[in-house]
């Protein structure tokens, strides 16, 4: 049966190492623990998320509802997405993209729901988070139907918990630029953990029931991320 409800939300960034990954990792992590399936989609040629999904299921940090697979171009992206919609084998497809060239991020963006853009808290990351906000303004001139662009949202990351003047006008000045998520992404270990475990949920579950009981309240740490997360999750989604 298709799956009417599928939603397909694409990392893009104009610049590598903005958090596109860590990002698409927390909110699979958010969109599994709520129960729902979730197809990852790499086309970023080092296949990073189709590895860490893998990784992870091998080690008891996956799921039976997360699954992945790695494409090489826009065409098979198409052809894939229009294959879980007819069979409605998922919920969720995320589409993982290597800081990547226009060209591509066009093909990539026509067939997202969503678009998410992680921007970091300074000012040349901001340049470039501008970049990313103008190609989408732009797009909308290139495309046939721009009445069925996706949304785009820009998700502020690697936040710290304390923070600065300067960071507080930093984020002032990236919601009047760009079509800001209300929830940041804090600059958490956990996230570093999430990256070298699996999902969030799965990684909460190892830390409640580690056999040294001075370890379990550790599991706080990572239910404040998926709580974040999946905070990030709703914020799109309802948008
Ligand atoms: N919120 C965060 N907290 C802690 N570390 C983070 C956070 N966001 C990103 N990082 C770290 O920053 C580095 C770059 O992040 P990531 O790989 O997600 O970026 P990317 O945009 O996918 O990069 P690329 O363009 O190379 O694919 C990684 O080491 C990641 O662990
Ligand atoms: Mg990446």
């Amino acid at each position: 049966m298709p799956n009417d409800n599928l939603v397909v939300i694409a990392a893009l960034a104009r610049k590598g190492g903005s958090g596109k990954t860590t990002l698409s990792r927390a909110l699979i992590s958010a969109a599994v623990a709520a129960g729902r399936r979730v197809l990852v989609i790499d086309t970023d040629s080092t296949g990073v998320l189709g590895s860490w999904q893998k990784r992870a299921e091998a080690t008891g940090f996956g799921s039976p509802l997360l699954q992945s697979v790695s494409v090489e171009s826009v065409g098979a992206v198409d052809r894939k997405i229009e294959q879980v919609y007819a069979t409605g084998s998922a919920d969720f497809i995320f589409i993982d993209t290597a800081g990547v060239g226009a060209e591509w991020s066009d093909g990539i963006a026509v067939l997202a729901d969503h678009i998410v853009t992680p921007v970091m808290l300074s000012t040349s990351d901001f340049d470039v988070g501008a970049q990313t906000a103008d190609w989408f303004e732009k797009l909308k001139s290139r495309v046939d139907d721009p009445d069925h662009l996706p949304r785009h949202h820009v998700v502020l990351n690697m936040v710290e918990t304390r923070s600065t003047r300067a960071d507080a006008s930093l984020i002032e000045a990236a919601i009047k630029r760009f079509p800001v998520i209300e929830t940041v992404m804090l600059r958490r270990n956990v996230y570093k953990e999430m990256d070298e475990k699996g999902l969030l949920h799965a990684v909460a579950l190892q830390k409640q029931s580690d056999p040294n009981p001075l370890m379990r309240p550790h599991a706080r740490h990572v239910v404040e991320a998926l709580e974040e997360a999946t905070d990030i999750l709703n914020n799109i989604l309802a948008a």
